[in-house]
């Protein structure tokens, strides 16, 4: 059921507590944290600018990292309201609490149109917690409730379940921003009768970790591309060797039954028919690879890992995608941050890119994918790349998003 959004209600003159996904990359640079990457501010802009132009008060609530409820100095979000400041072109009120007098005051104090951040919710242990008198505090007087954060919708916190709860409870009105809106459009929505065919690519490192989303895609999609690590549980599934590459042994029979299932359905389901190799080495308990080499065969040699799909897999994932009527992408082919094992990773998003320019929807289901494409200088090539990485994967495998569910229905 679609989400009511902001753009169905007054908002003028109204008090809003807006939930964002402000947890964003940041690096101590002489003394100070910088962002470096501001991708999750700039997609909440439509909504806060649609917000402020109907002359709504806005107070802004995100978490950064996790800080366990402690007030930790290097995840606050005060360099993120300097950078929205910036983006949006007009100040932003940082308050450095998130609860308490301070913040009521900070509140009372935004004029029609305002801009207020506050603090990271997780200093507090309530949060997570999802504390109902922390959400009554963090809820304030706002009238309203906007959940823009995709990306936290899946934590059932008190800024994402917790406030929605109050809100609803004392006649507020709950509903999506515009970036929620989109995310829910295009992850689910346009996935649910894509334009055929359908192709999904999946990697990473874990077939646990995505064995639900690709057991719900094998009843939609026309051909599944299987890289990253998780391609050679797939591979010991099958009975070939995989040398000292990344497996998850327990989780080879849900490998067989997700090949089981996708050959019952006539899906097509590709593993890497080679692969990249180089020699594992520990040191300091981190590994560094060495004698990195093409392997050209199914099986993987004893003593070396698969770092990357080959170029005989790339041409092959990459002709598929270039007849794709509707495509999603999840996860990299290999260590895509080594730049020895990134051909396999940057291939797919380039055939992506083509794809989608010449009339294949594109969507990118967040995460490392995101950085790779970004990387190789594509973000800007595909219809759509979602912001959330553990929620957009809970939302393709079907599961309710509790930050989504507290949200007023159309
Ligand atoms: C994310 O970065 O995926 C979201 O902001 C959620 O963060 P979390 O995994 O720390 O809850």
């Amino acid at each position: 059921m679609a989400k009511r959004t902001i753009n169905d209600i007054d908002l003028r003159g109204k008090r809003v507590l807006a939930r964002v996904d402000y947890n964003v990359p940041m690096a101590d640079k002489d003394g100070a944290m910088r962002i470096n990457d501001d991708t999750r501010i700039r997609a909440t802009l439509p909504t806060l600018q649609s917000m402020t132009e109907s002359g709504a008060k806005v107070v802004l609530a995100a978490h950064l990292g996790r800080p366990k409820g402690e007030r930790v100095p290097s995840m606050s979000l005060r360099p993120v309201a300097d950078r929205l400041s910036e983006l949006i072109g007009q100040p932003v009120a940082f308050c450095d609490q998130c609860v308490g007098q301070a913040a009521t005051d900070a509140a009372a104090k935004l004029e029609d149109g305002g801009l207020l951040l506050l603090e990271n919710v997780r200093y507090h242990a309530e949060e997570e917690a999802n504390d109902p008198a922390f959400a009554k505090q963090l809820a304030g007087d706002a009238e309203v409730f906007v959940n823009d954060a995709f990306g936290a919708a899946h934590r059932a916190h008190a800024s994402t379940a917790g406030v929605a709860a109050v809100l609803n409870a004392r006649g507020g009105q709950c509903v999506s921003g515009l970036l929620m809106e989109r995310e829910l459009q295009f992850l689910g929505d346009e996935l649910e009768s894509p334009e055929r065919p359908f192709v999904v690519i999946l990697g990473g490192a874990k077939v646990s970790d995505k064995i639900k989303v690709i057991d719900r895609l094998l009843d939609k999609a026309d051909t599944i591309l299987i890289g990253g690590a998780m391609a050679y549980t797939f591979k010991l599934a099958k009975g070939f060797t995989v040398g000292k590459s990344l497996v998850e042994r327990d989780k080879v029979d849900v490998a067989q039954a997700a090949l089981d299932k996708a050959a019952k359905r006539g899906v097509q389901f590709l593993i890497p028919s080679d692969n990249v190799i180089a020699v594992p080495t520990e040191i300091d308990g981190r590994f560094a690879f060495g004698d990195h080499r093409v392997n050209d065969s199914e099986n993987i040699p004893d003593n070396v890992e698969g770092v990357d799909i080959g170029p005989k897999s790339a041409e092959a994932f990459c002709s598929v995608i270039a007849g794709a009527g509707t495509i999603l992408w999840n996860g990299p082919m290999g260590i895509f941050e080594d730049e020895r094992f990134a051909g396999g990773t940057f291939a797919v998003a380039k055939a992506v890119c083509e794809a989608t320019a010449n009339g294949a929807k594109s969507i990118i289901g967040g995460g490392d994918s995101v950085k790779a494409l970004n990387k190789a200088g594509l973000g800007d090539q595909v219809t759509f790349m979602s912001t959330g990485g553990g929620a957009s994967l809970e939302f393709l495998e079907g599961r309710e998003l509790p930050g989504v569910d507290a949200l007023a229905d159309k």
